[in-house]
């Protein structure tokens, strides 16, 4: 362990548990990794816990740290995202030399990631924002990473950062996403996809409690079934192990012990102000979102308990035809959920000028990351055949998938409606797709409705331009 010399290819400032990870994972990589904390404690129990797993040199002060780092000087920083990535950015760039890099893993918002990599560049450096996903373990043994920023500063970055992401079939989990905040904004529809895949699990999980009458263990034998087969994925194989676990104190399954109201950090929400901002419709996304602030409204849930459900309906007979019609309900609406956080990253892409490649996502995503699924393989595939598809569900694979669960899908909607058990996620992700398939919605309607009470005009299905009806005149139309 050295404080001198300036020998480090690496420093990491803030060593909670994802940034210790981090850079105990560049240490095994062969990487010498300078250590930086606010308090000095936090960087001596790593040292003391895992030092001997590689080279790294124990800095106190923003100075020592900087001056422990080969040129060009490249650090990461893993504090918590807002107003704490600012405060460390600007000691860290004051220490700094013009063509230094600047790494941020945090779950930035991409706009501040916009702001921040404009602002360093006036000062030379190179900011880079980069989406780390896969959590704790994802950071120790191989995250997914998603770098933004300079193409310039990706080259000495990128072998870094390949080398300790995710491997799938010999590619890393890590490429250049494209300038300035576009590694957050991919980040961020990364968290909402998981949203929807989250819900989507826990609609399943309803229905099996509520329709089937299962318990817990009954459903994480499901899960781990579903598991083996077009469904594998990181969150079914957690799923299963959440509900097997048995609680200590009262020998109950766990998850029938935790309160039942979910709590978010924001990642999902920006998403969906994002989305409204680029008018892309991210329904399975946003109901996500709601479910969770619905499961939150403690107050009101509990008045509103003893509403009146109506007359229910009968619960389905056949165990394993609506089980295999849940699996059916739950691949498809995954499917659209993909399909619409694609088409928000498509829109950023073009609002931003990022030049995105949605194939290069679909294959970074495919290990180390939260939403890790065997079906990215086939998002790989399906872009790899079609980059411009103006939707995945367009793609043979899914159209296909779709079609051979559509009978199912429709089915779960109605039988948990008629049930009362809420399924907001299944239902609108069929919705979405009703609509996208439809010859013709009640657009027209709005169209005539906005026209009749502000005059805004519309167009005709026969003839080209804008139409106004008088329709405080006589009621004939006249070209807008
Ligand atoms: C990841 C996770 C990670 C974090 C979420 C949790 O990709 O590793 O998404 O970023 O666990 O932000 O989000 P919520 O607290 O909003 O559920």
């Amino acid at each position: 362990m050295a404080t001198s010399e300036a020998r480090a290819q690496i420093g990491v400032t803030g060593l909670a548990v994802m940034g210790s990870n981090i850079a105990r994972n560049f240490a095994r990589h062969g990487y010498t990794v300078a250590l930086h904390n606010r308090s000095i404690g936090k960087t001596d129990a790593l040292l003391e816990a895992h030092g001997g797993e590689g080279d790294f040199v124990r800095t106190e002060t923003v100075e020592e740290f900087v001056a422990a780092l080969e040129k060009p000087r490249r650090v990461l920083i893993m504090v918590k995202a807002g107003d704490a990535t600012d405060a460390v950015i600007e000691e860290l760039a004051d220490a700094m030399e013009p063509g230094d890099i600047i790494i941020d893993g945090g779950n930035a918002l991409y706009t501040d990631t916009i702001r921040r990599e404009a602002a360093m560049a006036a000062r030379g450096l190179n900011f880079v924002g980069a989406g780390i996903s896969g959590g704790e373990e994802g950071a120790l043994n191989g995250p997914a990473i998603m770098p933004g920023g300079p193409k310039e500063s990706y080259e000495s970055l990128g072998p870094m950062l390949e080398s300790i992401a995710a491997q799938v079939d010999g590619t890393p989990c890590c490429t250049h996403i494209g300038p300035d905040g576009s590694g957050h904004f991919v980040k961020m529809v990364h968290n909402g996809i998981e949203y929807a895949d989250m819900q989507l699990i826990g609609e399943a999980y309803n229905l099996f409690r509520d329709a089937l009458g299962f318990d817990a263990k009954q459903i994480a034998d499901v899960f781990t079934q579903w598991n083996t087969g077009e469904l594998e994925s990181y969150l079914v194989e957690i799923t299963a192990e959440v509900l097997n676990q048995v609680d200590a104190k009262t020998g109950k399954p766990l998850v029938d012990v935790i309160v039942d109201a979910a709590e978010q950090k924001g990642t999902g929400r920006w998403t969906v102000k994002s989305a409204l901002d680029l008018g892309i419709p991210v329904t399975g996304i946003a109901e996500a979102v709601f479910a969770r602030a619905l499961s939150g409204s403690r107050t009101q849930r509990a008045a509103a308990k003893g509403l009146a459900s109506g007359v229910l309906g009968e619960k389905p007979t056949d165990v394993a035809e609506f089980t295999e019609a849940i699996r059916q309900a739950l691949y498809a609406s995954k499917i659209v959920a993909y399909a619409q956080g694609f088409d928000q990253i498509a829109a950023g892409s073009a609002e931003y000028n990022w030049d995105l490649h949605p194939g290069d996502l679909a294959t970074i995503w495919r290990g180390g990351c939260i939403i890790r699924a065997r079906f990215l393989n086939r998002i790989k595939e399906a872009y790899e055949a079609d980059p411009a598809l103006p939707s995945l569900i367009l793609a043979p694979y899914f159209r296909e998938a779709i079609e051979k669960a559509i009978d199912s899908w429709r089915r779960v909607v109605v039988v948990a409606t008629q049930l009362g058990i809420p399924v907001p996620a299944f239902a609108s992700s069929l919705s979405y797709y009703d609509g996208l398939r439809a010859e013709r919605l009640p657009a027209a309607l709005t169209q005539g409705q906005r026209d009749f009470f502000g005059a805004h005009t519309y167009e005709r299905i026969d003839a080209e331009g804008k139409y106004h009806t008088l329709w405080s005149g006589d009621r004939s139309e006249v070209p807008a």
